[in-house]
């Protein structure tokens, strides 16, 4: 049963089907909802700066009936004294019934569910995870598709870092039959890690630019170049805007392709593409709200509380994660979790 949202594959497929069903009769009959969660408190704790999902999470509580605490950036609160993650954690446990964590440090959002006595939400991990945006992007394919395979998918932009490219991916590992094109620049290429378990049933092309397969894309998936994950700006510099969607492009595409984009975008898609009928990621972030909905019910249903640190699944070893960007790297006292090939935090190879 599902506890915490860490990653989305720890929703099974089924809980994920149950889950669009929710989201899809919220959408339909939004008033048997509104205080479906009347009394709960949600706790949103932003460490890093967010538009659509602080504010689809926080809008999400207030339309099931039930109310928000929490901040946005560390100015305000004991962080700026030095307090720790698990005590921050700790302390809106007794206040809260549901956190929702976003922060710059990979694995942090695992590392709030152990200490955590309430659920946990990641709303995304330094460039690792961002399962909300992963359930967001998966319910407006569907919504907008009508189904999530057999789609040719193109994915361009920033590949190595952008952290919903990797949650997306790993979950479209769950399904099969699509063909997807990766359109990056060499240094920005999606990692092995991500495509391994894609390849088992779908089919992979690697494209320079846009126009190499544009016509054939059901869907294009847009994403910023993360400049805040670039070790330097020289760097940044040389990779920013060499993939623009406009509407010169957009001439070869088919007249039913959805052009998608977690959001918040640069200039990666022109804003004159705005008013094609093919845009369609203002609705994306809209759908977002009612499968975050969906997701804050199903996690205030269950009440019984399972230890993440003691499952068998985790096997303890002498190694140390070597990603600088790991949460074990700033918060002291936290278990030495892996299973001797990845970190449990943040997915690195030992
Ligand atoms: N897509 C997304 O995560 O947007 P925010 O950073 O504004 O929450």
């Amino acid at each position: 049963m599902l506890y915490n949202l860490v990653d989305f594959n720890d929703l099974t497929i089924t809980e994920w089907e149950e889950l669009c069903e929710l989201a899809f009769d919220i959408l339909s009959n939004p008033e048997k909802y509104s205080e479906k969660c009347k009394g709960k408190i949600l706790a949103a704790l932003f460490y890093e700066p967010s538009t659509r999902t602080k504010f689809s999470f926080q809008t999400a509580m207030i339309k099931l009936g039930g109310s928000v605490i929490g901040f946005s950036g560390t100015e305000e609160i004991s962080v700026s004294k030095g307090e720790s993650l698990k005590d921050t954690i700790k302390i809106v446990s007794n206040y809260a019934d549901v956190t929702v964590i976003r922060h710059e440090k990979e694995g942090v959002a695992f590392a709030a569910s152990l200490y955590s006595d309430i659920p946990v939400i990641n709303a995304g991990d330094g460039g690792h995870l961002h399962p909300t945006q992963t359930m967001t992007d998966l319910f407006a394919i569907k919504k907008l598709k009508g189904r999530v395979t057999n789609l040719n998918i193109g994915i361009c932009g920033d590949l190595l870092y952008g952290r919903t490219v990797h949650s997306l991916l790993k979950a479209l590992s769950l399904y099969s039959e699509n063909n997807f094109y990766f359109i990056s620049t060499p240094e920005l290429s999606v990692p092995e890690y991500f495509t391994h378990e894609l390849k088992k049933g779908n089919t992979i092309k690697i494209c320079n630019i846009i126009e190499e397969c544009i016509e054939n894309l059901d869907i294009i998936y847009m994403t910023r170049i993360q400049k805040e994950r670039f070790a330097s700006d020289e760097e940044y510099e040389r990779q920013k805007s060499v993939y623009i969607l406009d509407k010169e492009k957009l001439e070869k595409a088919k007249s039913d392709l959805t052009i998608l984009h977690p959001l918040p975008r640069n200039d990666e898609i022109a804003t004159e593409v705005d008013d094609d009928a093919r845009a369609q990621y203002f609705k994306q972030a809209e759908l977002g709200l009612y499968i975050r909905m969906a997701l804050l019910i199903k996690l205030l249903e269950n009440t019984s509380r399972i230890s993440v640190a003691t499952s068998p699944a985790t096997v303890n070893s002498n190694k140390k994660c070597k990603n600088d960007k790991c949460v074990t790297k700033v918060e002291t006292g936290l278990p030495n979790i892996n299973n001797g090939i990845v970190c449990s935090y943040c997915e690195t190879l030992l």
